[in-house]
């Protein structure tokens, strides 16, 4: 049993599918009148897209990119697009994306490209792609100067959820899956503990979908799915990326709710229940012990979303939101409260 969500964005709305086995339903998301597929994957991504999409009587190639945010550049796009040339592909073909957030991002970015735009579907293998990355339409790699620079608005024609897929994924992706998900525990008032994992990765799409559906293109209310990344952004530098990104998210949002309690927007009730969730996920909420408390304030200085002082995204009674001029010293006072790993 699959449970499908709508992410609604009028005659661009779309599926997402989620549960045990859902691959195998890939056939049904594949627009009509498509003849060619073109699978983007990396070595070692279980689920067999393509073979699903062959038996669904397509012509069917794929190309396997590398691994890791190092590949996550033009050049793979290149590589995709230099495909989609070799194959002929027509603006009526069809791109699938099969693999974590950085798969579903560069094969997004390919696809919104070619012949300026041509559709994709994304088959999510990892949590964090799952809840967070194939779902919205944000496209885009790194640059040596930065991780995101480049990238495209494109959203999917459907998106697939298997979870058989996550039997296979390394603990660290896990955890690093969790604490994207814990975010969504505190963007709306729903308890997502108590649910088993389909249903909860189904609320956690259901929720990012709301949220994108209001705010597409991030004019405002989307930045509120940053949650706890103000902190992350600032540990992936300061720890050299050393600390994965949903690591850093964990203790990102254990940071905001420390944040809000000392701009008196929340009650300690309400930041003990971001730590519960956090341990309920095991994840460490503790700031690293080498961490420089002066410079991550410096480098939360830095982050894109500052425009007049500090911005962060916090809870309040009003719920999550976007906090514009927050004091740098109560930020660093925040970060005192902070517990130490
Ligand atoms: N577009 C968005 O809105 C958005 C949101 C959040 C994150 N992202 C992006 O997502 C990327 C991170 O995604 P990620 O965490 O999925 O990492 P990832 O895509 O790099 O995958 C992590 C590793 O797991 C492997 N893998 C994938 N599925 C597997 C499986 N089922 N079993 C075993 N191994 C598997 C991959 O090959 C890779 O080596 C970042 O580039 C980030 O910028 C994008
Ligand atoms: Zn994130």
């Amino acid at each position: 049993m699959s449970i499908s969500v709508t992410v609604p964005l009028g005659d661009r709305s779309y599926p997402v599918l989620v549960g045990r086995g859902a691959v195998g339903r890939l056939g049904d998301m594949v627009p009509a009148g498509v003849e060619r597929v073109l699978v983007v994957t990396q070595s070692g991504v279980p689920l067999d897209a393509a073979g699903v999409l062959r038996g669904a009587g397509l012509d069917v190639a794929t190309v396997e990119i590398g691994n890791g945010e190092a590949a996550k550049s033009l050049a793979s796009v290149e590589e995709i697009l230099g495909r989609l040339s070799a194959l002929g592909a027509t603006r009526r073909d069809l791109v699938v994306g099969a693999g974590g957030g950085m798969v579903t991002d560069v094969a997004g970015f390919a696809a919104s490209l070619w012949h300026r735009g041509i559709r994709v579907v994304h088959v999510a293998t990892t949590l964090l792609a799952m809840v967070d990355a194939a779902i919205g339409g944000k496209t885009g790699v790194n640059l040596g100067h930065g991780k995101n620079l480049v990238g495209t608005f494109w959203q999917p024609s459907g998106v697939i959820c298997d979870t058989a897929a996550l039997d296979s994924l390394p603990p660290r992706e896990v955890r690093c899956g969790h604490g994207e998900m814990a975010k969504y525990h505190f963007l709306t008032g729903d308890d997502l503990l108590g649910l088993p994992l389909e249903e909860r990765i189904a609320r956690c799409v259901a929720i990012k979908a709301e949220v994108v559906a209001s705010d597409e293109r991030e004019s405002g209310r989307r930045a509120i799915l940053n949650y706890g990344h103000t902190l992350a952004h600032a540990l992936e530098i300061e720890t050299g990326f050393a600390m994965a990104h949903g690591e850093a998210v964990a203790v990102g949002i254990a940071y905001a709710a420390r944040l809000a309690r000392r701009l008196g927007r929340i009650g300690e009730d309400r930041v003990g229940q971001h730590l519960r969730v956090l341990e309920e996920y095991g994840l460490d909420s503790g700031l690293p012990a080498t961490s420089d408390p002066d410079h991550l304030v410096a480098l939360m200085h830095g982050d894109k979303k500052a425009l007049d002082g500090l911005t962060f995204v916090l809870d309040g009674p009003r719920g999550v939101e976007v906090v514009p001029g927050v004091d740098g010293a109560e930020a660093r006072k925040a970060l005192a409260d902070m517990a130490v790993r």
